[in-house]
């Protein structure tokens, strides 16, 4: 008889996305003329960066002739790649990174989910509530259940505090995916201290690093001293360079980043990490990671810059309207999502928003039951979509105060 790993019935019945997914499907059978405009799932919508599409069609160019063609390529991306991530993301940043501790992939929410193979079972996990529901979702279907909640709340800022427990991973996300937060270098060194006392390990998601505009703010954790033993960092071109139909992405494993055996020797993360990925993972293809390549050109720097000015131009105007109708919000100056607090529960402002405004947020009990009473707005669309969408909002509340 077959069966199943029963850990997925200990999941909610949908992803996140997926269930809102639904919803908008069914209310679109119900209402086929009522135009959405949605701020929902963070999914870009300006097109792709003029260097990247070129760089895209050179490299198709170049697999047309025998003499230039390419097959399989190295699993962990191509040194091409690698070194420029190394040098542009890390190096010019004073944090001493390697092209061969870069690990280029398809997105980070795979690399994120597939990281936590690497452990044991019974280890326990730190997860911020909210937080993207990845994070859990994938441990919970590899069967563990000791997880500590980190809870962030508006009178913590948003920002988790160090577990008053030991634990030995711990997930970190800023600019922080749902809340907008960000974290200051003196706040995340005490977390590299702490994984460096308890000989825990940091998963850092830095997914929306390129829209820190703060300049005191950390881009990557390896800015922090001692944070390559006890950090992998996790960042994609999705939100940078708009690659979520594209796929690119990479996870740096430093050298000196260590996990235990039981018996307490020390094991490297990068070797198990090469390990799972040569046998898993055939590697993103040679045009796109010219494509990834491309955006740390001159050119491509200023476009991708453009490209970030532009979603934190809608985060600002998103902001600004939510604030003058009475919601307290936090984010989109540093990230493209804005965290509002609503006195409905989440889902009942989500269902109030399509209805009445045809409009898609997140509600925030999705990324964990602090994120009740609270709504995500992404400022990921169009300007005019946006301009559009504080109307629409404004109308529903004085037609139907909640
Ligand atoms: C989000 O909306 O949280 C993200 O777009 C989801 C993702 O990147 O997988």
């Amino acid at each position: 008889m077959i069966r199943i790993n029963e850990s997925f019935q200990k999941l909610q019945n949908s992803y996140l996305f997926a269930e809102i997914s639904q919803r908008i499907q069914a209310f679109q059978q119900q209402n086929p003329t009522q135009e959405l405009i949605r701020l929902g799932i963070g999914d870009v919508t300006q097109p792709l960066p003029s260097v990247c599409v070129q760089a895209m069609h050179q490299a198709i160019d170049e697999l047309t002739s025998s003499k230039t063609f390419r097959g399989y390529g190295p699993e962990q991306g191509y040194d091409f790649l690698r070194e420029a991530i190394a040098e542009h993301d890390f190096q010019a940043r004073g944090a001493n990174i390697a092209a061969d501790e870069v690990f280029v992939s398809d997105g980070a929410k795979c690399d994120v989910g597939n990281f936590q193979e690497l452990f044991a079972q019974d280890i326990r996990l730190a997860i911020p509530d909210p937080v993207y529901p990845v994070y859990l979702d994938t441990n919970v279907m590899a069967g563990r259940t000791g997880v500590v909640y980190l809870e962030c709340r508006a009178d913590n800022n948003y920002l988790p505090d160090l577990p008053k427990e030991p634990v030995d991973l711990i997930y970190l996300c800023f600019p922080n995916n749902p809340t907008g937060a960000s974290i200051t270098r003196e706040q995340l060194t005490l977390w590299v201290n702490y994984a460096l006392e308890n000989k825990a390990l940091i998963l850092f998601d830095a997914a929306y690093e390129a829209f820190i505009q703060d300049e005191d703010l950390p881009h990557s954790i390896y800015e922090i001293e001692g944070a390559d033993k006890v950090a992998v960092e996790f960042r994609s071109y999705s939100k940078t360079a708009g690659f979520t139909g594209v796929r690119c992405a990479y996870a740096v494993v430093p050298k000196a980043c260590t996990a235990y055996t039981a018996a307490g020797d020390a094991v490297s993360v990068r070797d198990l990490w090469m390990r799972r990925q040569t046998t898993k993972f055939n590697g993103v293809s040679y045009p796109v990671q010219r494509a990834a390549e491309a955006t740390y050109s001159p050119e491509g720097k200023a476009q991708v810059k453009a490209l970030i000015q532009y979603y934190l131009n809608n985060a600002a105007h998103i902001r600004a309207a939510l604030q003058r109708m009475g919601f307290s919000c936090v984010g989109g100056d540093n990230s493209p999502y804005i965290w509002v607090q609503v006195e409905q529960d989440a889902w009942g402002f989500f269902d109030f928003l399509l209805n009445e405004a045809g409009i898609v947020c997140t509600p925030g009990v999705g990324f964990g039951p602090c994120g009740e009473n609270h709504v995500r707005i992404s400022a990921f669309n169009r300007f005019d979509k946006v301009q559009e969408a504080m109307l629409r909002i404004e109308a529903a509340l004085k037609n139907s105060p909640l």
